[in-house]
């Protein structure tokens, strides 16, 4: 029976980079997304559209694994957005936005684990990877975005580190049932600044390795996390950093 991967936010960047490994790999893929495809933009992955955050999306969503014959084996938790407001200072902060924003990474992901949990105990298998980010693990190094329009906002870092501890609390419940959960944490994504930035060579001087991370990079540590060779490995966190964290 095909085994079947969730990939929340799957039609995003790094979204349509694990679906691609993921595809070759031999998995089923799932996209899962509030937004609609691109018109005449190919895609990899079969498109579900589900705001992630509606119980009424979700039982549709249900019922469709239900009747579709194949083994669910994995989600990824990936969707997150940035509302108008994102990036405002907190004194500023909208609790609408700051509100929305966890609804989508954690409510979300409750949701979809939710969801899969029993079929995973049905088949005594099942990988769930929740994405993080090293704002999630560290605090911000806030000088990087002097001058710009970017900001790691309060309500992302903890989101995100919501979403790592998540995957141990996960991890020791369903271990018994061969129930595999762990997070992948990411460093700045380069693919919008492969022509090179200011903000590019800012943030890679602080990174050992120098540079930026590429989806690609990260969609090899989730083909390995979905592959039998990770399997004794649960309730982790997995940076794909270039080494931001370590000091
Ligand atoms: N881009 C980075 O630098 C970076 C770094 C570390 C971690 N991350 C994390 O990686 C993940 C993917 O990031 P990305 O850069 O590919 O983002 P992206 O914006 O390209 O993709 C996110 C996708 O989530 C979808 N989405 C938003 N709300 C949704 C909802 N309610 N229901 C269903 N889908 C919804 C969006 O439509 C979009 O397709 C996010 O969790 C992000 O926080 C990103």
């Amino acid at each position: 029976m095909k085994k079947t991967i969730l990939i929340s936010g799957g039609l995003g960047v790094l979204g349509q980079g694990f679906a691609k490994v993921l595809i070759r790999d031999g998995f089923d893929v799932l996209l899962l997304d509030v937004k609609e495809p691109e018109q005449g933009r190919e895609f990899s992955g079969e498109f579900f559209k589900a705001d992630i955050t509606s119980e009424a999306d979700i039982a549709r969503l249900k019922a469709c694994l239900a009747a579709r014959g194949t083994q669910v084996y994995g989600l990824i938790n990936n969707a997150s957005c940035q509302p108008p407001g994102f990036i405002q200072e907190i004194e500023d902060y909208s609790p609408d936005t700051f509100r929305k924003v966890l609804d989508v990474n954690l409510v979300g992901s409750f949701l979809l684990a939710k969801t899969v949990l029993p079929f995973m105990k049905e088949h005594h298998a099942g990988v769930i990877v929740n994405i993080g980010s090293i704002q999630g693990v560290v605090a911000p190094t806030f000088e990087i975005y002097e001058g710009t329009k970017i900001t790691s906002p309060l309500v992302y870092a903890v989101a995100k580190a919501g979403l790592i501890h998540f995957c141990k609390w996960v991890a020791k419940k369903y271990g018994k049932w061969n129930i595999r959960c762990n997070a992948v944490s990411p460093g700045g994504l380069g693919d919008s600044q492969r022509g090179g930035s200011a903000f590019a060579d800012i943030y890679s001087s602080r990174v050992p390795l120098g540079r930026m991370v590429m989806s690609e990079e990260v969609a090899d540590v989730i083909a390995f996390m979905f592959s039998d060779k990770a399997r004794y490995i649960t309730g982790q966190n997995i940076l794909v950093d270039g080494g931001w964290t370590i000091y």
